[in-house]
């Protein structure tokens, strides 16, 4: 069975909280902050306001176009673009960005499950009286992780059943404002610390020599891509049940401004509180798993601040990780013609099977998300701007494009599209592979 009518988003607010909620998460907070204090502070933020507003926004109004016009998910419409223009190997195309949404799905979801046993952890009030690497370490990349897999597996697949405005959009419309009202409050907390300054000096102090620097500019790029999550599916989903007035430029450009405002907030909790207690601020998983539990173990009223740091990290990571679920679930949905539940059910407990190898080895999981972030997620960005820029034709796609929206692009925007947009993730591709991982 078939759902007749297709859902829709109720309009652009909680279609741009959904967004935001795909967009915002470990990038934002254990990527970001890092980047931003070791790329020249204040100065990375020019290379990255560049990649973000210019490319950024491009694939987001690109992918959420291609959704809405399409009325269907990434395998849908690349797979109907090319049988109109009776291309060849349109079904070989159409699946892997799906594959890459999902094989970011099975690794993201472990973490989820970390960062669920950490703010457990927190309320328990169990952080302050462990070892904490030790803590770290004996759980992740052991058979203790799998049941904190298991539990952010069914959280995700509970929202994901429950459709698009009953369970995406709803838990997006109460945790996105909540995660910014907890970010402010961290970031009020982690700036009055004595010592943060240096911290706040460290990030916004710019060097600006490495403007000169490729390494800048590498990061930049990759980080502008990897942080609105463009793999040529995500996106595209949520598009497609996007109704027709709706403005998707304005709705991209909105969606680039919260996910940077995101980013710069967790910088500004991280770094000074980090500088404070005189620590490492290393990006990856121990700026969230060690440094900043021992952050809060030293702070006065460190558990509470521990609490709202780890459940703003849950919402963070849930919502991008239930994206990477409907746009999955969504592909079976449309392929076979499946029901809702079914669907999502199949593709949670697949992804958790083939997850559980990467629960008790930190070296295939690391191997797993590089192989994912490094080549499928570029792939699937290209192939979706490939199908929707050239094949479907970037004049039909400013049409679709300008649909809705109050401030209509002109005819500047195709060539930016279809060669500078495209190309730049080409190179995303390219210098992932050279640099074992930009995004
Ligand atoms: N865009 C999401 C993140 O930054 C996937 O983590």
């Amino acid at each position: 069975m078939v759902e007749r009518k297709r859902e829709t988003f109720s309009g652009k607010l909680g279609f741009i909280l959904s967004c935001l909620g795909s967009a915002i998460g470990l990038g934002n907070i254990w990527m970001f902050p890092w980047r931003l204090g070791k790329y020249g502070g204040a100065a990375f933020l020019i290379p990255y306001f560049i990649c973000v507003f210019t490319l950024g926004v491009t694939g987001l109004i690109g992918e959420f176009a291609f959704g809405r016009s399409r009325q269907g998910g990434s395998l849908k419409g690349i797979k109907e673009v090319f049988k109109e223009k009776n291309l060849r190997f349109g079904k070989f195309f159409a699946v892997m960005p799906t594959l890459a949404v999902s094989g970011i799905l099975i690794f993201y979801t472990i973490v989820v499950g970390w960062v669920l046993r950490y703010f457990c952890a927190s309320l328990k009030g169990n952080l302050n009286s462990v070892d904490i690497p030790k803590y770290f370490n004996n759980f992740a990349g052991t058979s203790q992780s799998i049941g904190w897999h298991f539990l952010a597996m069914v959280i995700g697949v509970v929202i994901v059943i429950l459709g698009v405005a009953k369970g995406i959009e709803r838990i997006n419309k109460i945790i996105m404002p909540s995660l910014f009202i907890i970010f402010v409050i961290l970031m009020i907390r982690s700036l009055t610390l004595s010592g943060a300054m240096e911290g706040v000096k460290y990030l916004l102090v710019p060097d600006w020599s490495y403007l000169f620097k490729p390494m800048t500019w590498i990061m930049a790029l990759g980080q502008a891509f990897f942080t609105v999550s463009l793999n040529g599916a995500g996106m595209v989903v949520y598009g497609s049940y996007l109704k027709k007035d709706v403005d998707i430029i304005s709705s991209s450009i909105n969606v680039a401004i919260f996910d940077t405002i995101s980013a710069l907030l967790a910088s500004l909790i991280i770094i000074p509180a980090a500088f404070a207690f005189g620590l490492d601020p290393a990006a990856g998983p121990s700026l969230l798993f060690i440094t900043m539990p021992f952050i809060f173990k030293s702070m006065p009223l460190g558990y509470i601040f521990s609490i709202l740091f780890f459940i703003s990290i849950v919402f963070a990571a849930i919502s991008s990780a239930i994206n990477m679920l409907e746009a999955s679930s969504e592909a079976f949905i449309s392929q076979f013609k499946m029901r809702r539940v079914k669907s999502v059910v199949i593709i949670g407990v697949i992804a958790f099977i083939i997850g559980i190898p990467l629960d008790v080895d930190m070296a295939k999981f690391g191997a797993w998300a590089d192989f994912i972030t490094i080549y499928l997620a570029p792939i699937g960005a290209i192939i979706a701007s490939i199908a929707f820029f050239w094949i479907y034709g970037a004049d039909r796609a400013l049409k679709d494009i300008n649909e809705g929206s109050k401030k209509p692009l002109g005819k500047w925007f195709k060539p930016v599209a279809k060669y500078l947009y495209t190309f730049s993730i080409v190179i995303v591709l390219i210098l992932g592979i050279i640099y074992n991982g930009i995004g």
